[in-house]
Parts: C-alpha cells; sequence; structure tokens
C-alpha cells in the first residue's frame, strides 16, 4: 500500500499536480477560535469552532474530513466553510446557484486570504471561486478580540453570459460538534414579543425565520441561544448567542447531521426570494453577529451589550433624552393648545423631551383614526394651525425637546398620495387587496420612492431643524406582494424593499448625524441589530403592563444593550402602583407615556423623584455591565443589578411579582462587584414621606459579602419593586 501510494505521490510530481500546501486560516477572539483549513484539492473546510485553543503547534493535525462511517465512507465530505448545493455534502447548503446554462451546482475553491486590522478587530477576506464557472464568494469575519464578539458576511457575483438565480445566500455556515444541542428562539406576537422557547435539536432541521417583510420580527425573533452539551444557563455552561442584522425576511436553519454535528446557517430567508443577479454586480448578505461564553448566557449578553454599544448602535457611547409621548394619553384626540400644555407638563415632570405620536398630518384625508391620511406628511391644518413650526415653538417655550411620530414607508389607500401614485405601492394589479390596520406599504425597491421617503424627513428637517428626534413607526407587513418596479424580478422585491429602506437611512444618517430616532413597529416588530446602525432606540413592545415588560426586558436584554430598549411608564394595568410601573421601565431607557392628572400627587412627587434618580443613573445604567440575578421565568420574582465600568456603582431593581404564600424568600445576591471594594446601599425612587423598610439601608458591605451572601430584599408582597442605589 505504501508503495502504491508512493508511486502515486512521485508521477503528481512528474505531472505537476502536486497537492497545494495546507492552508490554515485562523479567525480569533480573546476565547473563541473559528479555524478553517484548506483539502488537498484546495477547497476550504472548518476544522474547529470552539473554545480558544492556546497553541497552534497542533494545527497541522486537523483533520478536514468528517469522521468516516463504520464503512469509511463519506469520501470527501467535510464542513465546508461555505457549503455549496450539489456538492458531495448533501444537508443544508449556505449558497445554492442556477448558473446562466441551468446547472445547479456550484464548488468554490480557496483563492486567497487577507488580514488587515479595523476599528476593534481583525477582518479576514477570504477569496473563494468556482472552477466551471465565473462566480466568486468572497467570505468576510471581523473578529472583536475584547467583547468575543465575530461579525461575519458573504459576497457572491459573477461574470456569466446571462443572469444567474441565486437560491440560497446565507451570511456563513457553522458547524459544532457536541454531545447534545438546545436551542432557545424568541417568538412574538403583538404586545407579547420575546418569547423563549427551548428544545433539544435533534437529527433534522430547525428554522426560526420570518416571512412578513416589513413588521418582519412580528412572530419570530432575528435572534437566538444555543445551549452547547446542555441547556443555556445563565452563568454555566457553553452557549453562543447568534443574531441576523437584517430589517426583513431572515431565516435561521440548525440542521443536526447523520454524525450529530449541528450547522448553523443564519441569513436571508430564501422564501419567494430567487434572486436574479445580473454579471458584474455584487450580492452582499447581511452581517451575523455571535459571540460564545463558557460561563453561560449573562456573559455573552454583556458580550454583546460592549460590542454593540461600541460598534453597531447609533450614538452607543452617548447619552438618552427621557421623555413623555402622548399616544396612550390621548391617542389621536389633540390640538395646539392641549400639545403646548402638555410639553409643560413634560417639563415639570422632568424629562427632557415631549414625543408627538401619530395623528397630526393628512388634510384632504385628515388622520383622525388609523383609516387615513399616511402618505400625506403635512400636518392638519384644522388642528395644528400653526404647524410643526408652532409645536417646536411651544417646546421651546416650555424648555424641552420636540420629538416626532412618522411612519414614512406606509400610504392609507385614503391618500392623496395613493391617489398620485399608485404605481409606488406594493398591491396586486390582479387580485382583491386585503388590508393590515387599513393600510399599504410603498415600494422601496423603487429608487423614486426612496427619493420620497427620504425627502418626508428632509423636509420636516429642513423646515424644523429643531425636531431632535423621531419614532419611526411600521405597523404593517408587506401584503399583497407585488411590486410594479421589479417587473419580472418579483423575487428580488423582499431583499430589494430593505435595501432601499438602508439606502433611504443611509441618507437621512449621512445628512443629518445627530438625529436620534426610534424604531417601533407596532411594538417590537422591528427589534434586530441592524436596526441599531441608524436607531439609538427600540421600541420593545406596545405591551407596557409592568408584569409583562419583566419578561420582555429580561428576554431583550439577552441580546440588546438596555441602552436601546426604550421602556415607558403608561397606564396599562392600573393595578399596578405606579411606582412598581416606574421602577420596571427604569431599567432601560427610561419615558412616559400616561396622562399625568390620573396620577395622585403623592405618586406625581414619587415619579419627579424617579426621574431625577434615573437620569443622574443613566451612566450606570445604559453604560455599566447587566448582571440578571433572579429570572422571572423561574419564579415569582425578578432581580438585575447593573454596575459601572470602574466598579465604583451599582444599581440594584428588585421585583415581587406573584409570590405564593410563605414562599422562601431568598437573598438577592448581586453580581459584578468589585469583592474587595465597600459599597454604601441606599434604597431610592421611596414614595414620598416614607422611610425604607430595608434593613439593608443606609449600611455598609463589602463586594464579597454583597455577592457571596446577598441583600434581604425580597418580599411577599404582589407587585413590590425595590431600587437600590450603591457607592
Ligand atoms: C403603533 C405603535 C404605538 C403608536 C401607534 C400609533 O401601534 O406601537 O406606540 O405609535 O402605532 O398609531
Amino acid at each position: 500500500m505504501k508503495k502504491i501510494l508512493t508511486f502515486i505521490a512521485a508521477l503528481m510530481l512528474c505531472f505537476g499536480l502536486q497537492a497545494a500546501e495546507k492552508k490554515t486560516i485562523r479567525i480569533s477572539t480573546n476565547d473563541i477560535d473559528l479555524i478553517l483549513q484548506t483539502s488537498p484539492a484546495n477547497r476550504l473546510y472548518q476544522v474547529y469552532f470552539g473554545e480558544k485553543l492556546s497553541s497552534s503547534a497542533d494545527f497541522s493535525k486537523f483533520d478536514w474530513k468528517v469522521k468516516p462511517g463504520s464503512d469509511g465512507s463519506y469520501g470527501e465530505r467535510g464542513h465546508e466553510a461555505y457549503a455549496c448545493s450539489g456538492t458531495e455534502d448533501s444537508f443544508e447548503p449556505a449558497l445554492a446557484i442556477t448558473h446562466a446554462d441551468g446547472n445547479l451546482t456550484t464548488y468554490l475553491y480557496y483563492k486567497s486570504v487577507q488580514q488587515k486590522a479595523v476599528n476593534g478587530g481583525t477582518e479576514t477576506i477570504i477569496r473563494l471561486a468556482d472552477d466551471q464557472y465565473a462566480d466568486e464568494v468572497t467570505l468576510h469575519y471581523v473578529a472583536y478580540q475584547k467583547e468575543n464578539v465575530i461579525k461575519t458576511w458573504s459576497e457572491i457575483k459573477h461574470n456569466e453570459k446571462k443572469p444567474v438565480t441565486l437560491w440560497r445566500y446565507a451570511s456563513g455556515i457553522f458547524y459544532l460538534n457536541a454531545s447534545k444541542y438546545y436551542l432557545t428562539n424568541y417568538h412574538s406576537d403583538w404586545a407579547r414579543e420575546g418569547q423563549p422557547a427551548t428544545q433539544q435539536l435533534q437529527f433534522g432541521k430547525k428554522i426560526i425565520d420570518t416571512k412578513l417583510g416589513t413588521r418582519a420580527a412580528e412572530q419570530s425573533e432575528p435572534f437566538f441561544e444555543l445551549g452547547i452539551d446542555g441547556p443555556a444557563r445563565e452563568n454555566e455552561g457553553t452557549v453562543m448567542l447568534g443574531t441576523v442584522n437584517w430589517t426583513g425576511n431572515f431565516s435561521c436553519t440548525f440542521e443536526v447531521d447523520n454524525v450529530n454535528c449541528l450547522r448553523v446557517i443564519p441569513g436571508i430567508n430564501p422564501y419567494a426570494s430567487d434572486y436574479i443577479l445580473k454579471a458584474g454586480e455584487t450580492f452582499k448578505t447581511p452581517e451575523f453577529v455571535f459571540t460564545m461564553s463558557n460561563n453561560g448566557t449573562s456573559q455573552a449578553s454583556r458580550n454583546l451589550h460592549d460590542w454593540a454599544r461600541k460598534y453597531q448602535l447609533w450614538n452607543g457611547e452617548g447619552t438618552r433624552m427621557t421623555l413623555l409621548n402622548n399616544w396612550e394619553n390621548t391617542g389621536f384626540d389633540f390640538n395646539q393648545e392641549s400639545l403646548a400644555q402638555l410639553m409643560k407638563d413634560a417639563k415639570d415632570l422632568g424629562v427632557e423631551m415631549f414625543l408627538l405620536d401619530d395623528g397630526w398630518f393628512g388634510n384632504k384625508y385628515p388622520r383622525k383614526n388609523d383609516h387615513a391620511g399616511l402618505g400625506d406628511w403635512e400636518p392638519t391644518h384644522t388642528k395644528l394651525p400653526g404647524g410643526i413650526p408652532a409645536l417646536v415653538k411651544a417646546a421651546q417655550n416650555a424648555g424641552v425637546k420636540f420629538g416626532l411620530w412618522i411612519e414614512p414607508e406606509m400610504v392609507n389607500p385614503k391618500s392623496e398620495l395613493y391617489e398620485k401614485h399608485h404605481d409606488w405601492v406594493i398591491e396586486q394589479p390582479n387580485r382583491k387587496t386585503y388590508y393590515y390596520r387599513n393600510q399599504l406599504v410603498l415600494d422601496l425597491s423603487n429608487p423614486e420612492v426612496q427619493n420620497y421617503v427620504f425627502s418626508i424627513v428632509d423636509k420636516l428637517m429642513t423646515q424644523n431643524p429643531n425636531i431632535t428626534y423621531f419614532k419611526w413607526d411600521c405597523n404593517s407587513p408587506i401584503t399583497n406582494i407585488f411590486s410594479p418596479y421589479e417587473k419580472e424580478k418579483q423575487g428580488n422585491l423582499y431583499i430589494d424593499y430593505v435595501r432601499g429602506l438602508y439606502k433611504v437611512l443611509d441618507r437621512i444618517h449621512n445628512k443629518y448625524p445627530k438625529l436620534e430616532m426610534m424604531l417601533c413597529s407596532g411594538g417590537g416588530a422591528r427589534c434586530d441589530y441592524a436596526a441599531l446602525k441608524y436607531f439609538g432606540e427600540l421600541w420593545p413592545s406596545d405591551d407596557t403592563d409592568p408584569y409583562e415588560r419583566l419578561y420582555i426586558q429580561w428576554s431583550m436584554s439577552k441580546f440588546f444593550p438596555v441602552k436601546a430598549l426604550a421602556a415607558h411608564v403608561t397606564n396599562w394595568n392600573k393595578n399596578t402602583s405606579v411606582k412598581f410601573r416606574t421602577d420596571v421601565a427604569s431599567m432601560c431607557k427610561l419615558g412616559f407615556d400616561i396622562d399625568l392628572k390620573t396620577m395622585s400627587p403623592d405618586d406625581y412627587k414619587y415619579t419627579q423623584g424617579a426621574v431625577a434618580n434615573w437620569r443622574r443613573l443613566q451612566d450606570v445604567i445604559l453604560n455599566g455591565e447587566q448582571y440578571r440575578l433572579i429570572s422571572p421565568y423561574e419564579g415569582n420574582h425578578m432581580a438585575v443589578n447593573y454596575v459601572s465600568q470602574d466598579k465604583q456603582k451599582a444599581v440594584v431593581f428588585a421585583y415581587d411579582l406573584h409570590p405564593r404564600f410563605q414562599e422562601p424568600l431568598l437573598n438577592v445576591r448581586l453580581q459584578g462587584l468589585d469583592p474587595n471594594k465597600t459599597y454604601t446601599v441606599k434604597e431610592i425612587n421611596l414614595m414620598p414621606g416614607k422611610a425604607s423598610t430595608l434593613d439593608c439601608d443606609g449600611q455598609q458591605y463589602t463586594g464579597d459579602f454583597l455577592m457571596k451572601v446577598g441583600l434581604n430584599i425580597l418580599t411577599a408582597n404582589e407587585g413590590t419593586s425595590h431600587v437600590l442605589e450603591l457607592q
């Protein structure tokens, strides 16, 4: 046998067929290694993904092949860095192309690699190409060492004689080898966002995806938590958190194959999206962002929070404004005078901004309810005779900033825009139209429509440069899918829509870099990482019942820094105290959307104090490290603490939801403090005239004691809350 092999090798040498030298590509952070290697045939395989390896001495010993079955089978099958359809691997591919001649197979060969320093990390760029077709794929991986976050995307382009059709175009593909895998995905509905569901992944596929187009995350969130070897736990075990940066149809496929290897394939959902790509054009996938931790989800979340604040979130390291919104208070029923009064109320409450919600626009078809007006972004003269300038002036007089609600991607059939530009609307030409909230979606694949949507913000800003904030809403999914603009390329619409949206947002961003925006989508139907680039805040849910919020905020904080999560005090669930509602909202970016006149004098006074406390502590809450201490999913209480980056300060929030009779009340053990520092504990957000009932109030403790013994702050009283400031 040995003789035969030597003979073959000699023969190969004679004919210049020497196997290409094995190339190793290492993509690593402080704690993670992702290692790729070329095979003798010069194809690229993932040979390792997991905890960082301490030495590269053994890297030559990696085996690119899938471990053979007992009969030595599987041939040339390995974990290809960007698996393609039609190769030896018959599991889910990352890429599938119908070439100009109808061929469905793609084989990618390694061409080159480049590694360079980028802001905060190292980018690895790998070029792969087909040997039979003029198709090329470039894989990008940016590894952020300190935050242990890797972001990856791919670029597909070709030079074939005719357009090709892409039907799989993942952002990347990752293979895990472990005994067991547990996926926690988050499903949603209106007012029920971020509901976790955990299951063991076994042979076959589990796909989390959406087909809603615009309100993409209404039913399924674009992020996941993966427990490796066991279900994900808060502070122990190996866990991967990942999210697809795409404000549209995403998909994440988890497939366990015949040898118990799990492949994770994140990207755009190819549903109804066979994408026609012309020669010379580049198809860039969305980014997939992920982290891994060997100390459970808590650490993984902090990795994402730190990374997002530094590299993804709009003004991630800046401050946020507290605000008073009028939606839950007035609905559509307001006028210039009542708004001017609310602005004064906002000032008196102590918040920095007044936000005018829906119902300020439309003249031929005034927006009196949600049946008309979307598309006509002129203030309703009868309601607001002085227009936006008078409102901006009133805000200035009151001493608050002014923010405005818009829903610029939408149109009501009852609008002048619809009458003038029917061809700008996504709607079936030959079927009966159905409506979601009485509205339709504008066709943002069309550059003319992009110009129009940009002009809505541009015009408002040109005429009123003192608008400081927009609440950008999106209350309908894409319905009646058909684009007059895309013509025979209807499969491109879902994708070109999102790209069109980003073009508009980029223009706004470039022209008004300081303009702050919140992204809302009938609640939290658009909470995704791509949006963070343009929006300083996301609205996680219309559900502001504080009990429900504790669950929603718990889930959302696994992925998003609380700086990006707006939380408003409202009159949802009036059975709870104003204090409880405010303390719950104070865990995120605090705001109010409530008729302040419904509050008792004591509640109002309490609220003013809570706003002042929040503003004073915003640096700890929004820029500190978050530690989730007690999960509402595991009992009748919830607790979280935030620690400033220098560990000098901390804020603790503890809530009693629905405690059981004589339930044992355990101490809340804090996390993330400096064990050697001494902290003074002070209860804040107390009702006027009430002293703290907690034994720990005013006491000093070492960080060590607070973390090992903890504080007795839970109670058996339904709907109570305690906020502690530690110095
Ligand atoms: C959506 C939002 C609400 C409010 C209304 C206005 O439902 O989630 O906060 O802005 O639209 O129509």
